[in-house]
């Protein structure tokens, strides 16, 4: 089980109870994470003591997670309005885009994608609270450290010729280099022309501001603590030459001084983004999707 796929979980399930207008509006984050923090969720005191008192540092953390994932589903959302009919979500954790899209059935394919042990306890929460598993989503059991992507979405019925979404969040930071350039020979694999894929991705810290510095090596040692140690990081130029040698383009960039201009505006209820993470879009290069100059943003480094 990953302890951080219900940290992340539970920070949405917070931000949809405490926050009017949330800006990722997810209603069943509440019931898939552990008995504990759907406490914390319900409980004012309880709230306040968890997530104000002790993971108060962490709060551009929790900001980064609500922004990444409305990112993709925006992202998504246009994919779709264009044309892409499969869904794959890498690291897939609690994530409940399927729960609160059932009117994609039928429609649009869902790949729930995660560690074995992992994606079994998600499939048991789903059963529990949802009655069964969504329709439309194939659960996918893939280690990225061990199994072929490719393969295993080829067993699951997946379509190789059917434009596709991929969304990585939350999970490039756990894995080995080599287990990300194996997943990323996988997407190119299966990708199809006019296929898209959104990313985060923590930055080489260099390129943190020194004043970020302590929150960044706190929640270093936070996850380090739960038995998940970050162990890549990347230079936005590193990561866009990973993709390219795959065949994929930036379409856009956001690192963390844009992600407020984006979707904070002047709200004063939400941190400012942490200063570690940067996400993207990219796409297949040469099949319509795009060149570099389509890039909205260009990074530090
Ligand atoms: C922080 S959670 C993110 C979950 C979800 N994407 C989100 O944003 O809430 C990290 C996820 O990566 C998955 N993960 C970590 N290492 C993995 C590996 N080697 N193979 C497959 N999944 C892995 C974990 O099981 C977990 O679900």
């Amino acid at each position: 089980m990953s302890r951080t796929a219900t940290l992340a979980a539970g920070i949405r399930a917070h931000h949809r109870r405490w926050h009017s207008d949330p800006i990722l509006n997810d209603a069943y984050a509440v019931q898939l994470v552990s008995p504990f923090w759907r406490q914390v969720a319900h409980n004012r005191l309880l709230n306040w003591i968890v997530v104000h008192k002790l993971l108060g540092p962490f709060h551009p953390i929790h900001t980064e997670n609500i922004l990444r994932a409305r990112y993709a589903e925006d992202r998504l959302a246009e994919a779709i309005a264009d044309g892409v009919r499969q869904y794959v979500i890498l690291g897939a954790g609690l994530d409940t885009y399927a729960l609160r899209h059932p009117e994609l059935a039928g429609r649009v394919r869902i790949f729930e994608v995660d560690q074995p042990g992992m994606q079994a306890l998600k499939k048991e929460r789903v059963r529990r609270v949802h009655g069964g598993l969504p329709a439309h989503v194939t659960f996918v059991p893939v280690d990225f450290e061990i199994d072929r992507l490719d393969e295993a979405l080829a067993g699951a019925g997946f379509d190789p010729q059917t434009p596709t979404f991929f969304s990585w969040l939350g999970t490039t930071y756990y894995l080995t280099r080599p287990a990300i350039r194996e997943t990323l020979d996988s997407i190119a694999a299966a990708a199809a022309p006019e296929s898209r894929l959104v990313l985060d991705f923590l930055l080489a810290r260099h390129l943190i501001p020194l004043e970020g510095l302590p929150l960044a090596d706190k929640l270093e040692r936070l996850v380090k603590r739960l038995g998940e140690p970050m162990v890549s990081e990347f230079i936005p130029k590193e990561l866009d030459g990973e993709l390219a040698r795959v065949g994929f383009a930036p379409l856009d960039k956001v690192p963390p001084e844009e992600q407020a201009g984006r979707y904070l505006q002047d709200r004063r209820d939400m941190a400012a983004p942490a200063p570690n993470f940067s996400f993207a879009l990219y796409a297949r290069r040469g099949m319509g999707g795009g060149t570099e100059t389509d890039v909205r943003t260009e990074t530090a480094g």
